[in-house]
């Protein structure tokens, strides 16, 4: 943890042309959350004290993603993309404002975990004027190497296209992210120049700036796989995978047993209770809590919230969902309720050991305690223009194949006879049907049998 106030600055101007996407590069999701938004969550974890997001021109989308992630973000356009230099420059309003460190991430770079960034921060209180998380790369193609004194010390970052042969040879690359403890930053990044192969200004020539101030550099090193960029869907998949491995294996050392944990899909903000038993195949969008003892068989797929709702999805104790079930925002299952096969449920509180175990369509409905939906059942939620609400009362049955029509109440302990398509609210401990008498003829079969063969033969 810094022991001064923190300053995080994202760079987030590239449009990622090749994403092939209508969607800037920075709002792709890993998780189910964009890679800007990973980003920012890294700013909140080390309590920065602020957060300054740099884009491109036009990129609202972004600015509204920054903002949806943290509404004290300040936002900064970077008007022409001048380099790396020139895009932290665009945020010089905070950076001048700022007394304290300053940290610089990319936001196509998710997968930075806090204890690099925190080791950094130790290395500027331990007297560092600029520091670098570096990696060593398998192939350092296209990265900036960092060139060290022979004690560790950072003297320079040298961009590829700017390197000598020897140079070339080094593999100790640099992330992209630098932290700062530097007087007057603003002042450093302006000496920058842009006399380099891409006449870019490149924010690695703060290293030797600084030096020339008589600050020293240090390198803080992680695996390659934190420092991930993505620039493409095939990377962007990467990511997922490397994200995905990591949760599966956090979630595990909590106590959640997984069958096949590769066919496991967790969310950013999964949350998983112990003694959690998921089998092959289940998918988990954002916004999902799952408490203790919670079985979720194969092949299912739960999603608490996305872009538009905040809703979320809670699993209390004890319930079992699946094989094969759709769980949507805004629902609540109580302590062992049993969700089966071939069910939905959406926007629906399910009360403790009530039950929907077979093909049914549980939306927008407040079900009892122990209340039994038979299979086959709907809930007739939609109209065309509006949704409305079912109401089942406590140990209400409702037999198979029925039709709900909302807004309906079903009073406490009331039966509804299987078939039945229910529009009137139903009293207490009543039975309601609704379907034609059952009326049975004699040896009908028979005699259509002989009348049909009959005149068939002729
Ligand atoms: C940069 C580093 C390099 C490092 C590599 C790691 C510099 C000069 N080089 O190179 O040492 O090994 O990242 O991936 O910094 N950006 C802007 N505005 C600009 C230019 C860039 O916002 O004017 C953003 C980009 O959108 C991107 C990030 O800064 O998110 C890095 O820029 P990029 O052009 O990808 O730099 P690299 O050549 O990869
Ligand atoms: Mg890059």
């Amino acid at each position: 943890m810094s022991d001064r106030p923190l300053l995080i600055v994202v760079l987030a101007a590239g449009k990622g042309t090749r994403m092939k996407s209508a969607t800037p590069k920075v709002l792709h999701a890993v998780a189910g959350r964009s890679m800007l938004g990973h980003v920012m969550a890294l700013a909140g974890a080390l309590a920065a004290v602020r957060c300054a997001v740099v884009i491109g021109p036009g990129m609202e989308e972004v600015r509204a993603e920054a903002l949806a992630q943290d509404p004290d973000a300040q936002i900064f356009v970077q008007e022409n993309q001048l380099g790396t230099a020139d895009a932290v420059l665009a945020a010089r309003e905070a950076i001048a404002a700022h007394d304290g460190d300053v940290l610089i991430l990319y936001a196509d770079t998710p997968l930075t975990r806090k204890p690099s960034l925190e080791a950094m921060l130790d290395v500027l209180k331990a007297g560092a004027g600029v520091a670098v998380l570096g990696f060593e790369a398998d192939d350092p193609t296209g990265y900036g190497r960092l060139l060290t004194d022979g004690q560790g010390g950072l003297v320079a970052i040298r961009e590829q296209k700017d390197a000598t042969p020897a140079e070339l040879e080094v593999r100790l690359c640099n992330s992209g992210v630098m932290g700062f403890r530097v007087g007057n930053l603003v002042s450093l990044l302006e000496r920058i120049g842009n006399d380099n192969a891409k006449g870019e200004y490149y924010l690695t020539d703060a290293v030797e700036v600084a030096r020339g101030d008589g600050l020293t550099g240090a390198v803080v090193t992680c695996d390659e796989e934190e420092v991930l960029g993505v620039n493409s869907p095939d990377q962007l998949a990467v990511a997922e995978g490397i994200w995905q491995r990591r949760a599966r294996l956090e979630a595990m050392a909590g106590g959640v047993t997984m069958i096949a944990p590769e066919t496991v899909w967790l969310a950013f903000d999964t949350q998983l209770g112990r003694d959690v038993l998921l089998e092959p195949n289940v998918f988990f969008g954002p916004g999902v809590v799952v408490e203790d003892n919670v079985e979720i068989r194969a092949n299912c797929h739960l999603v608490g919230c996305d872009r538009k709702s905040k809703a979320g999805l809670k699993i209390a104790k004890g319930a079992k969902i699946g094989p094969y079930a759709r769980l949507r925002p805004g629902s609540t299952l109580g302590e062992n309720v049993h969700i089966g096969n071939f069910v939905e449920v959406k926007n629906a509180h399910m009360a403790s050991g009530a039950k929907a175990n077979h093909l049914t369509y549980v939306g927008d409905a407040d079900v009892g305690e122990g209340a039994n939906i038979g299979a086959g059942t709907i809930f007739c939620n939609y109209d065309g223009y509006n949704k409305n609400r079912c109401d089942i009362g406590a140990g209400v049955f409702i037999g198979s194949n029925s039709a709900i029509v909302a807004p309906v109440t079903i009073g406490e302990g009331a039966y509804v006879a299987a078939g039945s398509t229910i529009t009137h609210d139903v009293k207490g401990d009543a039975l309601a049907i609704e379907r034609a008498q059952q009326t049975e003829k004699a040896q009908w079969a028979v005699n259509y049998r002989l009348k049909m063969s009959e005149a068939k033969s002729k």
